[in-house]
């Protein structure tokens, strides 16, 4: 079988995974032979670190791959996807999918937590609609690099629904730490929000997901969202607020923390939360309370290796956890994050798909169904928590 060829757009945090994953896959040939990026010095420093060509953009570098995999800012994944999607080249996304970012062209002046949500509620379901038409019809295969859907813990959870036939009755989920080490993170018109973009999304998928499976393994129909009540913070910012230096406060126009009460169309529910306000690394759980059976699914910490450190200077070359801001101590290890947070599982279904074209388990409705959820859970916080309809694509 030929080797499928990629492109990446994006040289930085999330390229790093996605590559090292990439090269993991196994049973179907995978050559990452591109990247481009916003700067000329990124992509060039990390196209010679990993062999491969930098392109100056998209456009240059579509005639030469068969997928193009966006691990680039949120505000930049449409273009990419439309792009490749009219030259029949297969997309691979990070979340979140795509949202909206201001008016065109706008700078520093831009404050999207200001800016009135119906309308941005509105201009992103047109988009969404956009994309899934021109996706759709481009016959190409969509991937959504959503990790939580491919973690072992999910996976094993979304087998104990489908073979015991539960009904998922109520789901709690979180993913929180310290902000995040992008330069792009904070900032409205870059990532379409704050922590409910960032970090919420995560676990928000994780539930609509399961939800799904359930509904398709009763009678081969999805169980979707249908309406939202959001409240949205920003702790880092308040007058109250004191700052002792550990915690990120950088940020322009976004909320540091997020919870939302998601209600399914069967009327079961979900509660998510997020926040940049986490100290101790990185922290992500999906609980599922069903009708027969509960489950506790830890992604991070994954509880397989505490290790204690006296001094942080002893474990400078080790990587510990994601985001922890100190190796002294006590640590939850993540022996490999790449496995238990599901980078590679997500890489091995996208090509596995494309290669025998089928569709992934993390496609993209599921995609879409977060941004609307999302996007829904602004308006709702803007109205102080009213219910508020999903309007799905
Ligand atoms: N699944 C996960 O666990 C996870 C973790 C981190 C980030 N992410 C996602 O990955 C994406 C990138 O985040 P990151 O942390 O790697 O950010 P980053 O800031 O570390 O890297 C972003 C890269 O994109 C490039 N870029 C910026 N604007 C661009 C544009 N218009 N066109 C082309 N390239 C552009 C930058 O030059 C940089 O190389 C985001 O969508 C983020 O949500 C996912």
């Amino acid at each position: 079988m030929k080797t499928i060829r990629v492109g990446l757009v994006g040289a930085g945090f999330a390229a790093r995974f996605h590559y090292e994953s990439m090269t993991q896959v196994h049973g179907v040939g995978v050559k990452v032979v591109g990247v481009t990026s916003l700067r000329e010095e990124s992509r060039r420093a990390f196209a010679a670190r990993h062999g491969l060509r930098a392109f100056a953009g998209i456009r240059e570098m579509l005639p030469h791959i068969d997928v193009l995999d966006i691990v680039s800012p949120p505000a930049a994944h449409e273009e990419g996807m439309l792009l490749a999607a009219k030259s029949g080249v297969h997309i691979i996304c990070e979340k979140p999918l795509t949202g909206y970012f201001g008016p065109k062209g706008c700078g520093d002046e831009y404050r999207g937590d200001r800016d009135p949500k119906g309308p941005m509620l509105e201009k992103v379901t047109s988009a969404l609609a956009r994309l899934a038409r021109v996706i759709r019809k481009s016959g190409v295969t969509f991937g959504y690099a959503e990790n939580f859907i491919y973690a072992p813990a999910i996976q094993k959870e979304r087998e104990i629904i489908a073979k015991t036939g539960a009904q998922v009755l109520r789901i709690l989920g979180e993913e929180s730490h310290n902000g995040s080490g992008s330069a792009f993170y904070g900032i409205w018109r870059y990532q379409g929000g704050g922590s409910l973009m960032g970090k919420i999304c995560h676990p928000l998928s994780a539930a609509l997901y399961l939800k799904r499976v359930e509904g398709i393994a009763h009678n081969g129909k999805p169980i979707r969202p249908k309406s939202v009540t959001c409240r949205c913070e920003q702790i880092t910012r308040l007058p109250s607020y004191q700052d002792k230096g550990f915690i990120r406060t950088t940020y322009h126009d976004t909320e540091d923390h997020g919870w939302m009460h998601v209600t399914f169309e069967d009327g079961t529910v979900a509660d998510v939360i997020s926040g940049e306000i986490v100290l101790g690394g990185i922290y992500n759980y999906v609980e599922v309370f069903a009708n027969n059976h509960r489950t506790r699914c830890n992604l991070s910490p994954v509880a397989m290796l505490d290790t204690y450190n006296p001094k942080a200077e002893q474990y400078k070359d080790i990587y510990t956890i994601e985001k922890t801001s100190t190796k002294e101590g006590w640590a939850a290890v993540s022996p490999d994050e790449n496995i238990t947070l599901g980078y590679i599982g997500e890489m091995q279904d996208f090509f596995t798909c494309i290669a025998q074209k089928r569709t992934p388990e993390s496609e993209l409705e599921l995609a879409s169904d977060t941004i609307s959820a999302i996007y829904a859970a602004y308006l709702s916080d803007e109205r102080k928590g009213a219910d508020t309809a999903i309007p799905l694509v």
